[in-house]
């Protein structure tokens, strides 16, 4: 499974890559406006520290805008995604940005049928919020898992981003379920890591290696 970081933090994603674990970025307009950066320049900062996609979302609502924002984010490097969110105006800009060979990132999905017509307009990427789903007493890993047979029964190439992560247990639900690739925040990266049984080993192999005879 492939792992994204969901954050525009310019120092969250140099560690995040510098683990060797991150293959791309998710950001949207909330997660920029925490950073208090220019848009345009803090995009091609996070583009030269990742050696993969970078998601970046549309805000215009009509589709003839949105295309224009999108091709000139698309400019600034080939590994530029647009985040577009799921309604009518949105297929629209999918099936234009997929005739131009720009590649997408559908936005906001909730439902089985919404994530089956994103695929069908020729979406690159679509991101079902679990964590949403989950915070109004849904299940959003159900609905992963829903969009992933769909998808298999129809063999779309389009790949399922499991996003609005909110723990480790999402992340390896996601794996196991075979989900092209999880995008989480930087706070659930350094979670899957953390062991006290790993803390408790090193501080015992570290104490012992003082006792030995060098
Ligand atoms: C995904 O692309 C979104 O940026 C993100 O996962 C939304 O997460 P949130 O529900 O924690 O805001």
């Amino acid at each position: 499974m492939k792992i994204f970081l969901d954050t525009a933090n310019i120092e969250e994603i140099k560690k995040g890559v510098a683990y060797g674990v991150v293959d791309g970025v998710t950001t949207n307009p909330s997660l920029l406006a925490k950073e208090n950066k220019g848009f345009i320049p803090l995009i091609e900062e996070i583009l030269s520290i990742v050696p993969g996609p970078v998601s970046v979302e549309v805000t215009a609502t009509e589709a003839d805008e949105m295309v224009k924002q999108a091709r000139e984010y698309a400019k600034i490097s080939e590994n530029v995604v647009i985040k577009v969110p799921i309604n009518f105006e949105g297929l629209k800009v999918v099936k234009t940005l997929a005739d131009l060979d720009i590649k997408t990132n559908v936005t906001l999905i909730f439902s089985t049928s919404q994530a089956l017509l994103a695929a069908k307009a020729g979406a690159t990427y679509v991101s079902p919020f679990v964590g949403r789903i989950d915070d109004i007493s849904g299940n959003g890993m159900a609905l992963v898992e829903d969009i992933m047979q769909i998808y298999d029964n129809y063999t779309f190439d389009t790949e399922v981003i499991v996003a609005s992560v909110r723990h480790p247990l999402h992340f390896v639900h996601a794996a196991m379920m075979g989900a092209h690739i999880a995008t989480i925040p930087f706070s659930t990266l350094s979670k899957l890591l953390d062991h006290p049984l790993t803390d408790i080993g090193i501080q015992r192999f570290l104490e012992d290696w003082k006792k030995v005879k060098k």
